[in-house]
């Protein structure tokens, strides 16, 4: 297949180009700081926080899909997962590519949005400890970066195109094992890690599941 990484540089990324390269696929990748790539994926350098939507054309027309790590590197960066997702949208709508999937985070399904204003109040993936303790923690701690997250999540739901948001617990860089739960449209049980390795495994995978598209997959080791 045709694929563009957007933010192949980050943990996942870099996971989701190791792995599509591994496949066979052919890559274009989306980076604002091409370091490090391997030779053989054609390279689009664009900083996302201020990306004009025309510019990434060039990075998308033709691919039979789009995968994005995109996030933020620190709690300062809240706003580049919306703002840079709705570039990549654009461009994808400009130049008629319709596959996209994206790295959320497994706290977003509770957080209220202008394009889900109602979400439910508990994920019915959570037991006890999670629901009372672990995620309202979370949730405050971080929840600026959640807010970017449900916003990225509503430029895909208005896009028309067919996307795929896989939402992580808490991340780890444990190996790819392939062995992992997910379930559609809420949290796992005790699912409370899961590596970068497989997040991008999974990504992969729902190029090949139809049934994933318009959905919001948990995911967990
Ligand atoms: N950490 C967790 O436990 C956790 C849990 C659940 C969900 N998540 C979500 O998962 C996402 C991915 O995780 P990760 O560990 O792979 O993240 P990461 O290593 O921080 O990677 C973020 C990627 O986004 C890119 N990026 C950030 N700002 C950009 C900009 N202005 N223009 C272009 N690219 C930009 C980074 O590029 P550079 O390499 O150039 O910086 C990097 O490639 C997180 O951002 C978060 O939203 C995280």
């Amino acid at each position: 297949m045709k694929l563009t990484i957007v933010a192949a540089t980050g943990g996942i990324g870099r996971h989701l180009l190791d792995q599509a390269l591994a496949a066979g696929h052919d890559v274009t990748v989306v980076v604002r700081n091409p370091r490090a790539l391997p030779a053989e994926v054609r390279v689009v350098v664009a900083d996302l926080a201020a990306a004009d939507p025309a510019a990434l054309e060039p990075a998308v027309a033709g691919a039979d899909a789009v995968l994005s790590g995109l996030g933020p590197r620190s709690r300062g960066d809240a706003g580049i997962a919306s703002r840079g997702t709705r570039a990549v949208v654009q461009a994808m709508q400009a130049t008629g590519v319709r596959r996209v999937v994206v790295v959320s985070a497994a706290p977003v399904s509770t957080v209220a949005s202008p394009g889900r204003p109602h979400p439910p109040r508990h994920d019915p993936g959570e037991g006890p400890v999670m629901r009372l303790l672990a995620t309202p923690l979370v949730r405050a701690a971080l929840r600026d970066v959640y807010v970017d997250l449900a916003l990225m999540e509503d430029v895909l739901r208005d896009s028309g195109l067919d996307w795929t948001v896989v939402r992580p617990p808490r991340l780890t860089d444990r190996p790819q094992t392939g062995r992992y739960r997910t379930a559609a449209g809420r949290n796992l049980r005790r699912g409370v890690l899961v590596s970068r390795a497989d997040v991008a495994h999974l990504m992969l995978a729902t190029l090949d599941r139809p049934e994933t598209i318009g959905q919001a997959i948990g995911i967990a080791n």
